[in-house]
């Protein structure tokens, strides 16, 4: 259905709900890379609603603002905050991560930080994944000096056994096992963020990397 400038849709957005309020399709032009899909977009999309679901009641009654790490977790943030039916506002941090490789090398550099003081506020961080937990530990530690009223972490994966630091991870989509993944907003030397999936990727694309 064409939809045109002053149509009026109702708010729940159902006449569209063929063309959903998240990313749809595949990125093909990557076929070849990938080695397996470890969650289909199928599989994010349910435990992003759920997850979303559950925001939405945890924050009823409290002022929510949400906090995404870039670069990665920007999907994660459009498809989420869609699902949370609630007001809300957004920011974002910048944080190096690997670069082009794939080890964690434990050094977190603030490369954006936010644009408002979130003294007061009920922050939901939110992240794409959480490795060795040391990103996440170190943005955790800076957050809280800001003094905000609560302070939460929202991520779509976690990996298992891998973890160096205690962290508490008050919503978690997805475990996986301790193994170099992309898609859904994870890179691999900047490619495949666009990834409607989340899968590994074939070894010939790290050698090609690297020669
Ligand atoms: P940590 O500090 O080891 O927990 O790593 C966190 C950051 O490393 C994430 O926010 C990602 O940017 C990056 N990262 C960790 N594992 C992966 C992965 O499997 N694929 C892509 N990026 C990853």
């Amino acid at each position: 259905m064409e939809t045109r400038l002053g149509d009026h849709l109702p708010l729940d957005g159902s006449p569209s709900s063929s063309a959903a309020p998240t990313l749809i399709g595949s990125v093909s032009t990557y076929d070849n890379d990938i080695e397996e899909i470890l969650l289909s977009h199928e599989q994010i999309q349910a435990k992003v609603a759920e997850i979303g679901a559950e925001i939405t009641r945890d924050y009823a009654d409290r002022d929510l603002l949400l906090v995404g790490v870039l670069k990665g977790a920007f999907v994660l943030m459009a498809d989420l905050s869609r699902h949370v039916n609630l007001p809300m506002e957004f920011d974002f941090m910048a944080v190096s991560s690997y670069g082009a490789a794939t080890q964690t090398s434990g050094v977190v550099r603030i490369l954006k930080d936010l644009d408002h003081e979130i003294q007061g506020r009920n922050v939901l961080l939110v992240e794409d994944i959480v490795d060795s937990g040391l990103t996440l530990s170190y943005l955790l530690k800076n957050l809280r000096t800001r003094k905000p009223a609560s302070l939460e972490v929202c991520t779509l994966l976690q990996k298992t056994g891998v973890q160096q630091v205690p962290l508490e991870i008050r919503y978690r989509a997805f475990e996986i096992p301790p193994v170099f993944v992309v898609g859904y907003g994870l890179d691999y030397g900047e490619r495949f963020r666009n990834l409607p999936f989340v899968g590994t990727l074939r070894p010939e694309v790290y050698r090609d990397a690297v020669s």
